[in-house]
């Protein structure tokens, strides 16, 4: 629906955030699109700068404020030079970020950007932060922009957890699962564009429970109907909640071979206590169960975790805890974080530890992944693993793609394209990837 009698103007996109910021950008792109605009890499020379912003903690939502102060210069050289920002801090702020910011002149929440085409042509400054009835998807146009062999698919948002230190719940809102059957089209068409990787995605995307044929329908069953596609060769899923981690979801890790031996399963803390207080709702000891038995499913299955540390209220015991739980586990990869508070958030109430206690346990939580995850990479050297291209590398001749376990692998191939499934044999570990030579495929 591409109006072709407007010139193309140009979008930049800057993201930040998850992957489901990355997934709504996409898709805003293409929103846009439908009114002649065209992405580029390059901010200087856009019509548009849209700012897809997160919330999480305060230095994400800060960022987003001073990289919004150095567009200044370019939108007094350019005064037509349209400003938005979308996402979970546009939510969050709303008409706070056109008083703070006046060279703003449109603010979008993650529910309503299907309004964009209207909103960019409207006169004056323009906010949308509505949980609207409709549902935006079915208001988007179809999946345009790809970005090689592997894609993302939203197949759930928001939250009902309330974790008492997170703010998503009320940046996105209560838990929604997308229908099946569009989930499906959808998949189907990103796959006849040449898709062969897909990663559903979920702010709890294990609690998913959309609508399909008899009933509600589980992850674990949507999973068993997208492996059916023909063409489709791994699928993914991120980010799980361990009390969602049903039965039928862990026994798919086992038996449908297009699911990758990888799950992200965030566990914040290794403290009955700080879980306690952080409304987590399962123990450390349950956790650990939850891991032995997704284990006894993939025994070779790669976990990674988030992590908090410095809590209001960890001790030094508490954190001990935490850290006796990594070793317990083992982890291929993990994202930790000093604890940062939000307004709005039960935890924010509470006093806060002083800023050193927290440098100093990130500083040592870091160290004992760094080495689980350089252990776990020293463990592929000489196995035959998986590998999808995605790119070429920075050497002549050379492509780079990931494994079934999501290591980053370097592969010198010629012949290799992005999109080509390869099987290969790890020869070397590095600080963040793999190196190996194609052995088929
Ligand atoms: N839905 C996912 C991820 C949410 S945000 C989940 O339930 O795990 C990603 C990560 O950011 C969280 O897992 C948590 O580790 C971290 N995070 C969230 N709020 C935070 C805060 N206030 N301070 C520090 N880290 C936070
Ligand atoms: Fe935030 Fe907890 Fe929901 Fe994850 S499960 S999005 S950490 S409230
Ligand atoms: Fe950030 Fe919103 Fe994602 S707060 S982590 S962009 S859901």
């Amino acid at each position: 629906m591409t109006d072709i009698t407007q010139t193309p103007k140009k979008l930049f996109i800057k993201t930040y955030g998850c992957q489901m910021n990355v997934y709504d950008s996409e898709r805003m792109a293409e929103a846009l699109g439908t009114k002649g605009y065209v992405t580029t890499e390059n901010a200087d020379e856009a019509d548009m700068v849209l700012l897809n912003t997160c919330h999480i903690r305060e230095k994400a939502a800060e960022k987003v404020y001073s990289d919004l102060g150095r567009l200044r210069p370019l939108k007094q050289a350019k005064p037509d030079l349209k400003i938005g920002v979308a996402g979970c801090v546009a939510q969050a702020e709303g008409a706070e970020i056109l008083r703070r910011m006046p060279l703003v002149d449109l603010v979008v929440g993650p529910q309503s950007y299907h309004r964009l085409p209207e909103m960019v042509e409207a006169d004056g400054k323009v906010i949308d932060t509505d949980f609207p009835e409709e549902d935006k998807f079915e208001h988007l146009p179809a999946r345009k922009a790809l970005r090689g062999p592997t894609a993302f698919l939203t197949v759930q948002e928001g939250c009902d957890k309330f974790c008492a230190f997170c703010v998503v719940p009320y940046t996105r809102g209560a838990e929604v699962s997308r229908p099946v059957k569009r989930l499906l089209t959808e998949a189907r068409d990103l796959v006849s564009r040449g898709v062969r990787e897909i990663t559903l995605l979920g702010q709890n995307v294990n609690g998913y429970h959309g609508e399909g044929e008899g009933g509600g329908w589980t992850l674990g069953r949507l999973i068993r109907e997208m492996a059916e596609i023909d063409g489709l060769e791994r699928l993914r899923y991120t980010t799980s909640h361990p009390n969602d981690m049903d039965d039928d979801l862990i026994a798919a890790h086992g038996d449908v071979p297009q699911l990758m031996p990888y799950l992200h399963l965030p566990v914040q803390s290794g403290s009955d206590r700080i879980l306690k207080a952080m409304n987590r709702k399962h123990t450390a000891e349950q956790y650990l169960r939850l891991i032995e038995r997704i284990r006894a499913a993939r025994p070779d299955i790669l976990l990674s975790s988030d992590f908090i540390v410095a809590f209001p209220g960890e001790t030094d015991q508490d954190f001990a805890d935490t850290m006796a739980l990594i070793r317990e586990v083992h982890y291929g990869a993990a994202f930790s974080f000093k604890y940062s508070a939000r307004p709005g958030t039960p935890a924010a109430e509470k006093p806060e530890l002083p800023g050193e206690v927290g440098d100093a346990r990130l500083q040592e939580l870091q160290a004992l992944i760094t080495s689980q995850q350089r252990a776990s990479q020293e463990a592929m050297v000489g196995r035959e693993v998986g590998v999808l291209y995605e790119k070429p590398g920075r050497l002549p001749g050379q492509m780079v793609g990931k494994s079934d376990h999501l290591h980053a692998v370097h592969v010198h191939d010629p012949a290799g394209k992005a999109g080509d499934l390869v099987r290969v044999r790890i020869t070397a570990s590095s600080t963040n990837s793999l190196a190996g030579e194609r052995i088929s495929g």
